[in-house]
C-alpha cells in the first residue's frame, strides 16, 4: 500500500518490526488466526512519538500501558523502553510513531474464556512522522468537527484496541465532509474519536474530568502540566454542547498530532473561526517542552 507523503517525506510502514522476542522484516511477522487480539480485540496498545529517536512522554505513555495491561489482567514484565529504543534505532532512529500492542495471545481455537496460563503476543512497528513542531504555529492546520453520540463501553480509560465504535464516528465525520468526531454521552462531551478535548473561554482552559469515560491522554496531561507551570488556569470540568460551540477556542490533543485547533463544529465557526491566541501560547510551550527534551 503507498504510503502518504509529506513532502520529500514517505510516510509509509518501516521494515523492521519486532513480534514476541525478535526484530524481523515486517513481510515475514504471522500471528496465528486464534489469536485473541485479532477474535476478540483481547489486547492493548499505545502509540508513542519519536523524535530524533528519542520518546516524548515514554514513561507516561509506559505507565498507562502497565495500567491497561493490569486492567485486563495481562501479567507481562518488559523493558518496553529498552525494545522500542531499539526497535526505532534499527529502523534508523528520526521521528517516528512507535505502535505496541500486547494481547492475550493464541489458543488452540475460539473460545471466549481463556486461561491464565497463555503467553502474550507482543507486537511492535514504527511509522515516520513529521516533526509537528519543527515548522513553527502558522504551519498548523485548524480542523473541522462534528458532534455525534459516543457508542462505546464504559471502560474507556482502557487503551484496548476494541475501537469499532472509534472508527464508526470518524468515518461518519469524514463522510460529512469534516474532519474529527467529537463524541458526547449523556449530554456531556467526553472525547475525539483518537483525542482529548479542550475548551477555552475568557482565558480559562476546560476538560472533561478524568474518567472511565475517556482515555487519560498524554498529551491532555502536558497541556495541563505547561499550564500550571505557566500560570494558566484549567479546570476539569463537564462540557456541555452550548459550552463546547460557545466556547472562545476548542483544541483536541493527541501524541502524534499534538495540540490543534478546531475552528468549526456542526457548521458553527468557534468564536472568528480562527486559531486561538490560547492555543498559540501553548504550541509555543509544547514547542519548547520539546526542544528541552531533545537537548536534554
Ligand atoms: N490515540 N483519546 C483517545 C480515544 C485516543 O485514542 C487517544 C490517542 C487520545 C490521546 O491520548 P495521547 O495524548 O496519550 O495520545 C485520547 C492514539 C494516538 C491512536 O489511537 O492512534
Amino acid at each position: 500500500m503507498p504510503g502518504h507523503c509529506f513532502g520529500h517525506l514517505s510516510l509509509k510502514n518501516m521494515e523492521t518490526v519486532y513480534l514476541n522476542g525478535e526484530f524481523i522484516d515486517a513481510a515475514d511477522a504471522k500471528v496465528s488466526v486464534f489469536d485473541r487480539g485479532f477474535l476478540f480485540g483481547d489486547s492493548v496498545y499505545e502509540v508513542i512519538p519519536f523524535y530524533q529517536g528519542r520518546g516524548f512522554r515514554l514513561d507516561e505513555h509506559l505507565h498507562r500501558l502497565a495500567y491497561s495491561l493490569r486492567a485486563i489482567q495481562i501479567n507481562l514484565e518488559e523493558d518496553w523502553s529498552a525494545l522500542l529504543h531499539e526497535l526505532v534505532r534499527r529502523n534508523g532512529g528520526g521521528n517516528v510513531s512507535v505502535y505496541l500492542q500486547i494481547t492475550r495471545g493464541a489458543a488452540e481455537y475460539r473460545n471466549h474464556n481463556y486461561d491464565d496460563s497463555m503467553s502474550p503476543t507482543v507486537f511492535a512497528c514504527c511509522r515516520a512522522i513529521r516533526d509537528i513542531y519543527q515548522d513553527g504555529a502558522d504551519a498548523v492546520q485548524g480542523i473541522t468537527a462534528m458532534v455525534t453520540a459516543d457508542l462505546r463501553w464504559h471502560r474507556c480509560d482502557i487503551k484496548s484496541t476494541g475501537l469499532l465504535p472509534n472508527i464508526l464516528v470518524l468515518q461518519q465525520a469524514r463522510q460529512m465532509g469534516v474532519d474529527e468526531a467529537l463524541m458526547i454521552r449523556d449530554g456531556f462531551l467526553t472525547e475525539g474519536a483518537s483525542c482529548n478535548l479542550f475548551v477555552v473561554d475568557k482565558g480559562v482552559i476546560y476538560t472533561p474530568k478524568r474518567s472511565s469515560e475517556i482515555l487519560g491522554g498524554t498529551t491532555r496531561q502536558l497541556i495541563l502540566e505547561l499550564a500550571a507551570e505557566s500560570g494558566i488556569p484549567t479546570q476539569e470540568v463537564d462540557i456541555d454542547y452550548d459550552r463546547l460551540v460557545d466556547a472562545d477556542e476548542v483544541w483536541i490533543s493527541s501524541s502524534t498530532r499534538g495540540v490543534v485547533p478546531v475552528l468549526k463544529i456542526d457548521d458553527r465557526a468557534i468564536a472568528d473561526g480562527r486559531k486561538g491566541p490560547l492555543w498559540a501560547r501553548m504550541f509555543e510551550l509544547f514547542t519548547h517542552y520539546q526542544q528541552q527534551l531533545m537537548k536534554g
